[in-house]
């Protein structure tokens, strides 16, 4: 029998109500194919650390190595000052755990409303590999007579050839296994970045060419992207860019899909330990009321199981939640939809754990 272990993290918010419906799901997965999962949760986020001063030990670091994935409900605390959580708990561990690829499949399951006018699911099936690791985030950078009227203030988009090499070589694979229209699109601003988006292009075409010939390689600048995105989602298969590029056309692939009630990523070191999350927040205001929706993070679960080795649980869950959203007993994907459709957090996770094991 196949056995993993998983850590969990609930986090703020919703994030343990996401998270225990997630589990309720991935649970009844591992029953139906024969699988272990030995499941460890951390009590990291916002009241751990208003009760303690910590916001992630460094033990912990070194526990989380040890685990096979992690799922993570989600961070952010209302009485935290914006950034300490994030980058104390979730990029912390992005970095220390090398989790250099945040993957986002953009996918609109049939019975999911998109907010652009005349596209269906058929149009509406894409994945971001964004890096994860690096470019803007890698928070280098500084001030000069701060708070003066001739302040200055730098922030630097670094990044390696091996950085880029890494992310571009996880994309072309991705892109081949995907195997669905075999492009990959690089998104940058080359007309204006002319360093750092210089280096990404001649290491795509470089890469490209000698180890994918298969793979059509495509470019867009990043602004006609989130125009593409919009107007012609159809024409993207893969795309591929920065972290900073990659954090903003994400929240736009997440409401092309249909919002952040069914928006999933994966946080992955392909050779380490990987971190699979819903991309959407904590929502302190629903906090207890059981009304938030858990798809997202059922997806992040499904997406766990998929980079677990664990194809034919992911499937399964995918075809739950498929099942689940196409026959249209919510009325969308918010909470208050949610309530208005008479259902519940755990209502929801309770109906696509048992499709999972009937389906
Ligand atoms: C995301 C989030 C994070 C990011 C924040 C919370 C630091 O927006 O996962 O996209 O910017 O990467
Ligand atoms: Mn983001």
């Amino acid at each position: 029998m196949a056995k993993y272990k998983i850590a969990l993290i609930g986090g703020d918010g919703t994030g343990p109500e996401v998270l225990r419906e997630a589990v309720k799901v991935v649970d009844a997965a591992a029953k139906r194919f024969g699988l272990s999962l030995d499941m460890h949760s951390y009590d990291f986020g916002g009241d751990r650390y208003l009760k303690t001063g910590e916001v992630l030990p460094d033990s912990a670091i070194v526990e989380l190595r040890q685990f096979d994935a992690i799922l993570l409900g989600a961070i952010g605390h209302p009485d935290v000052k914006p950034g300490i959580l994030e980058k104390g708990i979730l990029l912390r561990i992005r970095f220390e755990l090398d989790q250099y690829i945040n993957l986002r499949p953009v996918k609109l399951y049939e019975g999911v409303e998109t907010p652009i006018k005349n596209k269906g699911p058929e149009d509406i099936d894409f994945a971001v590999v964004r890096e994860n690791s690096s470019g803007l985030y890698t928070g280098v950078g500084g001030f000069v007579q701060k708070g003066t009227p001739h302040e200055i203030a730098v922030q630097q988009m670094i990044y390696t050839r091996f950085q880029v090499d890494r992310c571009l070589k996880y994309a072309f694979e991705y892109t081949r296994k995907r195997n669905k229209k075999k492009t990959l699109t690089l998104c940058g601003k080359t007309n204006v970045l002319t360093y750092v988006y210089d280096l990404w292009e001649r290491a795509f075409h470089e890469l490209g060419a000698k180890d994918y010939p298969e793979i059509k390689r495509d470019y867009a600048h990043v602004d006609a992207t989130t125009m593409w995105m919009v107007k012609n989602p159809e024409w993207f298969d893969v795309i591929v860019t920065g972290n900073m590029f990659g954090d903003i056309i994400t929240d736009l692939g997440a409401m092309v899909q249909g919002g952040m009630g069914v928006a999933a990523g994966g946080n992955i070191n392909p050779e380490g330990v990987s971190m699979f999350e819903p991309i959407g927040g904590s929502a302190p205001k629903y906090t207890g009321q059981n009304v938030i929706n858990p798809l997202a993070c059922i997806f992040a679960g499904q997406m766990m199981m998929d980079h677990l080795g664990e194809t034919g649980a992911a499937n399964c869950i995918e075809k739950a939640c498929a099942g689940f959203l196409a026959s249209r007993k919510l009325k969308g994907m918010s909470a208050k939809e949610i309530k208005e459709s008479g259902y519940s957090t755990t209502r929801i996770g309770d109906e696509v754990a048992e499709l999972v094991a009937t389906i």
